[in-house]
């Protein structure tokens, strides 16, 4: 059975300082790997871990560093795509030992897995907040979707391509979708997105395809639907997904940041 995990959004700043004066981002980030390292057993082999956007804060070649070494001790390896935090050059600079990095271009890989294909894709628009796909990027698409004829395909960006009601957010989602919309709405398998960006878990459609928004590992996009609502954090607990093909469909599950109690038998059900 293929399987894999999604983290996204870990937003890691230099040593010692909090993200926005208030998250302890990288504590958070050694959290989720020590979660993930202790329940792997229980989820039998995974695959790869998927990181959709937004390692670090800024960008810069000592946050990668940090990212890195907080990743180190995960037991199973990953790969990642940027988000609006990211910078291209950067980050290709800091995986560059990486035989998933591309050496030129946006930031797009595929992995053959046995059950279904993963595409990451590069959503980045540097030094902008909302997120876009090039001409490049969609001719990624279209020609993998291509070879892969029907086969199961996991499709993983940042930036999500569907309005929430989190005005603040809404303003810097995924940008001229209609060439991707194109791209994978004819295709003949399965599809299913995955993204960053709302440190959520919201669940919505795009081009006839499920799409499922994974929650940050250290903090919330604050859920306030009002008009004039300000961006803001919420220290909501830190998530992630496991995504899994199961029979003839894609499963995903959310699953905490953290040890928790139990398990505890069903004592006394009959
Ligand atoms: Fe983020
Ligand atoms: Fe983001």
């Amino acid at each position: 059975m293929t399987k894999i995990l999604q983290i996204t959004d870990t937003h890691i700043v230099p040593k010692g300082q909090l993200a926005y004066q208030q998250v302890d981002t990288s504590t958070a980030l050694a959290k989720t790997v020590a979660t993930i390292n202790r329940i792997v057993d229980q989820l039998g082999p995974i695959d790869l871990v998927l990181v959709t956007g937004d390692l670090t804060e800024h960008g810069n070649a000592e946050e990668y560093e940090l990212f890195r070494q907080l990743m180190d001790p995960l037991k199973i390896p990953y790969q990642a795509v940027p988000g609006n935090h990211d910078k291209r050059n950067a980050m290709r600079a800091a995986f560059a030992d990486a035989d998933w990095m591309p050496r030129a271009g946006d930031l797009n890989w595929h992995l053959d897995l046995e059950q279904f294909s993963v595409l990451g894709l590069d959503s980045l628009v540097e030094d902008k907040a909302h997120g876009a796909l090039t001409d490049e990027t969609i001719s990624f698409v279209s020609t993998h979707l291509d070879h892969l004829n029907g086969q199961p395909v996991l499709i993983g960006f940042h930036h999500p391509p569907f309005e929430v009601g989190i005005a603040p957010m809404d303003a810097q989602n995924l940008r001229e979708t209609e060439a991707f919309s194109q791209a994978i709405s004819g295709y003949h398998g399965e599809i299913r997105l995955v993204c960053g960006h709302l440190h959520r878990s919201i669940v919505g459609s795009f081009a006839g395809h499920i799409c499922q928004v994974c929650p940050g590992t250290s903090h919330a996009v604050t859920l306030d639907q009002r008009e004039n609502s300000e961006n803001s954090l919420t220290m909501e607990p830190g998530a992630f997904m496991l995504h899994e093909w199961r029979e003839d469909r894609f499963l995903s599950h959310w699953l905490p940041v953290g040890d928790f109690e139990g398990p505890y038998p069903f004592l006394g059900v009959s």
